[in-house]
Parts: structure tokens; sequence; C-alpha cells
């Protein structure tokens, strides 16, 4: 099962979850972060994967989004981390989530950065 959490304060991010999610086929659940922790049922299991997703802020992890990632316990599961950026740069914002995803317990398999149009 794919677990994927992202955060989407003008819903970019959540339009690449979606489509990332729907790609990978199979069962899978989006949990939106953006207005606080998830409050469906999240446990997550070996054998599962993990996509966090997140859109790139002053080419960081926006704070809330990061605190709310970090609440994640990744049980060693495999985990994918994405970052959305308006296309000026990503920076150390990759870095950073899989730096979070790592200390949260996941084993991060995959990252990558993907452009969007910027919301500003
Ligand atoms: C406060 C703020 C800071 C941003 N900083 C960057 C940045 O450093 N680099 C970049 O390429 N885009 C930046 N963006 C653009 C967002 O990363 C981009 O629009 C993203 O798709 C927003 O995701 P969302 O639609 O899921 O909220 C910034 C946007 C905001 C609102």
């Amino acid at each position: 099962m794919l677990h994927t959490f992202f955060f989407s304060p003008s819903d970019t991010t959540r339009r690449y979850a979606k489509a990332m999610t729907e790609a990978f086929g199979g069962d899978s659940q989006l949990i939106d972060l953006t207005h606080g922790p998830c409050e469906v049922e999240c446990d997550l299991i070996d054998g599962d994967t993990a996509l966090l997703i997140s859109p790139v802020y002053a080419g960081r992890i926006p704070p809330m989004a990061a605190d709310l990632f970090r609440q994640i316990d990744g049980h060693g599961m495999k985990a994918i981390v994405a970052v959305i950026y308006g296309n000026r740069d990503y920076d150390d914002a990759l870095l950073e989530l899989a730096d979070i995803a790592v200390e949260d317990g996941f084993e991060v398999v995959a990252a990558g950065a993907f452009i969007a149009q910027h919301c500003i």
C-alpha cells in the first residue's frame, strides 16, 4: 500500500500527489496535512511505501509542513520524497525533506523535484 502525505496551501502539490499516487497503481491513500495532523487512519506497516511531498518556500520546506512531516513514524518503511517548486530553485528543500524522512525512521529510496506554476 502507498501512503501519500502532502501539504498544499495553493493546491499544486496536491495535484502532483494525486497524479503520482495514481501512477503507482494498487492500494493507496492520500493524507492531507495542509490543515494540521492527519485525522484519517494512517498506520504504516512493513511492506508499505510512503510518499512525502511538499512545496518549496524560500528554498526550504515550509516550517509548518516540516513540523507535520516530523510527526510521522516511518517504521523502517521505504519512502519517496518529492518537492514542488515555482521554477526559481528548490535549493536545500529536497535534502531537508529527505533528512526529515530519515529522522522519522523511513528508508529513503527515491527523491525528485518537480516544477509547477509559481503561486505568487
Ligand atoms: C512564501 C512562498 C515562498 C516560495 N518560495 C519558492 C522558492 O524558494 N523557490 C521556488 O522555486 N518556488 C517558491 N515558491 C513557489 C511554490 O513552491 C510553488 O508555487 C508551489 O507549487 C506551491 O505549492 P502549493 O500549490 O501546493 O501550495 C514559493 C511560494 C510561496 C508562497
